[in-house]
């Protein structure tokens, strides 16, 4: 979507990235750190500062004691922290359970393993997980559960009774739990992020996984992180190793400077939920039924209403390229996150923008009811 977005001059609300700037003491740290001759190869595991910086973070945010030694590692992207957890976990012939609509690079690094992802698929409007049918699936080739909270692209937060519930499923089979937890700051109106490493049970199985782009707004910076018990990150360790080796030295030293400063993330709700609610209203003018945004920042969209076109009659994809190329916005139809192609009528919305961006997509869909 973001290439047809570029071709026809669309306003790019498809793909989640920001487009605005990040943090003008990120780039100053990182320019620093460049020109004091951090160019070299980083530690295999990260840089120590940079693993105690996120400790530290654990325990003012969470009150979680982690050891930067032992059980963080500095990754090259979330997405190379997912693969790695899965090669860690899974051999051939295994089985991963995967909770649809889910992030792209899940079911095919499972694949990768040889293994085999098994699907459950949720649905709209408030995507609940039925963990019995989750216990269900469960098989004895089952090695690993995955879990994305807050959830791209259905934006739905876990309660204490999911995890409760997940905890149980994973005792109960002896499971590991991945859980892309690259949200974890994206949590609106008062709710609380559940992370796995704030629950006992599911701390001692998991591959907990986060993403500075994410949540310091540079996505392309590539660099995120794994936190898991020590013997699990010794095992994630060994395919790390041989896979990335070491992760971008500057990146790292200016992160660390920039992790010390916690009102730059404890403002990232509130920053959020504005645009959020700064995108809202023009899409309703439009027609678009909108699903509560509970996290992320994605909106989700009914556009079987939408005046102009023929939108009633159209699926997702027809929808959302026509959108693009018709009237200039372009957004994610919702059936390229399930297995089965389950088409919702539904398409999905990043309100990482700009003011002016998200108002300028506000103007161009009036259009749709004139
Ligand atoms: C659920 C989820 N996990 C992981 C990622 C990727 O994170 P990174 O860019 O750090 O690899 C994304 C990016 O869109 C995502 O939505």
């Amino acid at each position: 979507m973001s290439q047809l977005a570029n071709e026809h001059g669309a306003i790019n609300l498809s793909q989640g990235f920001p487009d605005y700037p990040c943090h003008p003491a990120l780039l100053d740290a990182l320019t620093r750190a460049a020109q004091a001759g951090h160019n070299q190869y980083a530690p295999m595991a990260g840089l120590p500062a940079l693993r105690q910086a996120i400790a530290a973070k654990l325990q003012l945010s969470r009150s979680i004691a982690v050891d930067a030694d032992q059980e963080i590692t500095i990754t090259a992207g979330a997405t190379q922290a997912i693969f790695t957890a899965i090669a860690t976990v899974l051999h051939a012939g295994d089985e991963a359970i995967v909770l649809d609509p889910s992030y792209d690079s899940y079911a095919p690094a499972i694949a990768a393993q040889g293994a085999t992802p098994v699907r459950i698929d949720l649905r709209a409007p408030d995507y609940a997980v039925d963990w019995q049918q989750v216990g269900d699936a469960v098989t004895p080739r089952t090695r690993v559960i995955l879990i994305n909270n807050p959830n791209n692209p259905s934006t739905s937060v876990f309660s204490i009774a999911d995890l409760d519930a997940l905890a149980a499923i994973a005792e109960r089979h002896d499971l590991f739990v991945l859980a892309d937890e690259v949200y974890e700051h994206l949590v609106f109106d008062g709710l609380e992020h559940r992370s796995v490493l704030a629950h006992a049970a599911l701390r001692a199985r998991s591959f907990a996984i986060y993403s500075f782009g994410k949540t310091f707004h540079a996505t392309g910076w590539k660099i995120g992180y794994c936190v898991a018990p020590p013997i699990m990150t010794n095992e994630f360790r060994k395919i790390h190793q041989f896979l990335v080796f070491a992760v971008n030295a500057p990146a790292q030293h200016a992160l660390a400077e920039h992790l010390a400063e916690p009102a730059r993330w404890q403002a990232l709700p509130a920053f959020f939920e504005a645009k959020r609610d700064r995108l809202a209203p023009g899409l309703r003018a439009a027609g678009f039924r909108l699903l509560p945004s509970r996290g992320t920042y994605f909106q989700l969209a009914d556009f079987r209403n939408v005046s102009g076109g023929n939108s009633g009659a159209m699926s997702d994809v027809e929808f959302a390229r026509w959108l693009t190329v018709a009237h200039g916005v372009a957004c994610i139809p919702l059936s390229v996150f399930h297995a089965d192609g389950h088409d919702a009528g539904l398409v999905r919305f990043c309100f990482a923008k700009r003011d002016e961006t998200l108002d300028a997509a506000s103007l161009r869909l009036a259009s749709l009811n004139t």
